[in-house]
């Protein structure tokens, strides 16, 4: 136990996190949105550090969503520019860190130096066996069913998929997060309450756990209170307690 009371043996296998409250951050300060996304990052470095120490296995961050091409040219270059700075940066850490990076959406479409950087982490990070850290980007939870339900098509008319054999172990082999488990805890912070196209086939028994915090100034002590509130839930998964 640490001071959040936290049992470090039921510690959520699969965290994820909806990093919200950036640009009312900036805002709040008089700065552009891109200074809120940029103090993000700095919570980012914090939260994985927190994850590896508690021995969490999997961790999503939400970086961009597939909707998030609505927000200005300058925002959206801001964006892919941190990612860019931060990958490039952090590389020898993650590597050294024994952490596995995985994107999770149509990094395909991003731009291409930043493709290139992802590229770049996700080979060097690949043989790792420790923390799994997910990025979702250009991710939405939609879009994501839409790509496996095309594959399914796709694997049917190739004559190697039968409608008796899909199954739920089967559109989950589909999903971005292939051969990863479900996700435990859901943490959102800044005070919004819904799920914005996040994980929503693989959160389909998530706990949640809403904060006031803007992601910016989320530390990790915030991350260990989620998980000690996530820890007082009883899941039920349908059932009844025993
Ligand atoms: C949501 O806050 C935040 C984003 C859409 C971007 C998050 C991206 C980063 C922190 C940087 C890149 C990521 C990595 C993995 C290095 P908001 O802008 O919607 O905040 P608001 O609701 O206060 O406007």
């Amino acid at each position: 136990m640490n001071s959040y009371d936290i049992n470090l043996e039921k510690v959520p296998t699969h965290i994820a996190i909806i990093m919200d409250g950036n640009g009312r951050w900036a805002k709040s300060r008089f700065l552009p949105r891109t200074a809120g996304h940029k103090a993000g990052v700095e919570a980012i470095r914090e939260v994985i550090k927190e994850s590896q120490r508690l021995g969490v296995k999997h961790l999503t961050l939400y970086a961009f969503s597939t909707e998030n091409w609505k927000r200005s040219i300058a925002e959206v270059s801001g964006i892919f520019k941190l990612l860019v700075t931060y990958v490039n940066s952090e590389l020898k850490e993650l590597v050294e860190n024994n952490v596995k990076v995985t994107v999770l959406g149509d990094y395909r479409q991003i731009p291409s130096d930043a493709e290139k950087s992802l590229e770049k982490t996700l080979e060097a990070t690949k043989n790792n066996t420790g923390l799994r850290f997910n990025i979702a980007l250009n991710y939405g939870g939609r879009h994501e069913i839409v790509h496996a339900v095309q594959q399914a098509v796709s694997l049917a008319r190739q004559g190697t998929l039968t409608p008796e054999a899909v199954d739920e172990a089967l559109v989950d082999s589909l999903m971005y997060t292939a051969g990863q488990p479900p996700v435990d805890l859901i943490i959102r912070p800044s005070g919004e309450q819904r799920i914005s196209n996040f994980l929503l086939w693989q959160g389909a028994y998530a706990e949640f756990v809403f904060m006031d915090v803007l992601w910016p100034d989320f530390t990790p002590g915030d991350l260990d209170r989620a998980i000690a509130e996530f820890q007082r839930r009883s899941r039920r998964f349908g059932g009844i307690s025993s």
